[in-house]
């Protein structure tokens, strides 16, 4: 799995960075290839398309979800290529549980009604340094990947043909047409990969 953290906070070194840091190290333990970046409103998010999931989290801040994160959703082309993706989802704040996932979570699946969303959490203050809280989170998000895989695996088959084609692509972009091709195909209800569909998808990439 290559996955993303996409977070913001406004405190540098904070408790937020020290989660990401910890988030990371967990999901990478499990195998995974792991980045991270911390949201700018306005930046290119077209990288998001080399990544099987992403997650995305921020602090609250006086009852909003930290704003270069919100302002990613809505201002830039973040949403754009979040299309397809299957995302996890966190949040740090000092609220009571049931208020943050009835007022705070929705500010981000707002924008994410489309997308499949393997897991969220929201961690309160003492939990975001919590290895047990953080692995549970990690494992949450590893297993309903496996199932969506397993799901998409059963479903999928690639024609000799596509894979031919995909092998001809430069390495740099195969993991990229692949991932879209799969990502497509299972939007669109495709049991079968062929030349057509790699063509449909990256066409939808550009
Ligand atoms: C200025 C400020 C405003 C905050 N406002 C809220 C809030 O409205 N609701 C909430 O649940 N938590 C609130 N919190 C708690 C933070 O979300 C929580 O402490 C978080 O872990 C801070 O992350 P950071 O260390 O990366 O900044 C606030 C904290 C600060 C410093």
């Amino acid at each position: 799995m290559k996955a993303i953290i996409l977070y913001d906070t406004r405190s540098v070194g904070g408790s937020t960075d020290r989660f990401v840091d910890a988030l990371g190290s967990s999901l990478a333990e499990t195998g995974a290839y792991v980045e991270k970046g911390k949201c700018k409103a306005t930046a290119d998010y077209s990288f998001v398309q080399d990544f099987d999931v992403v997650i995305m989290g921020a602090p609250v801040y006086y009852m909003i979800v930290s704003s270069e994160l919100l302002g990613a959703l809505i201002q830039s082309n973040l949403k754009r290529y979040l299309r397809r993706k299957k995302v996890a989802l966190f949040l740090a704040c000092g609220s009571p549980e049931p208020m943050a996932y009835m007022m705070y979570l929705p500010q981000l699946k707002l924008h994410l009604v489309r997308n499949k969303i393997l897991a969220e959490k929201v961690f309160a203050p003492h939990e975001l340094s919590d290895e047990q809280a953080i692995d549970e989170f990690v494992t949450n998000i590893t297993q309903e990947y496996k199932k969506a895989l397993k799901t998409r695996n059963n479903s999928l088959k690639w024609t000799k043909e596509a894979q031919e084609l995909l092998a001809q692509i430069p390495p740099f972009f195969r993991n990229r047409i692949r991932i879209a091709a799969e990502e497509y195909a299972e939007e669109m209800g495709y049991r079968e990969i062929t030349a057509n569909v790699i063509d449909e998808a990256k066409a939808e990439l550009e």
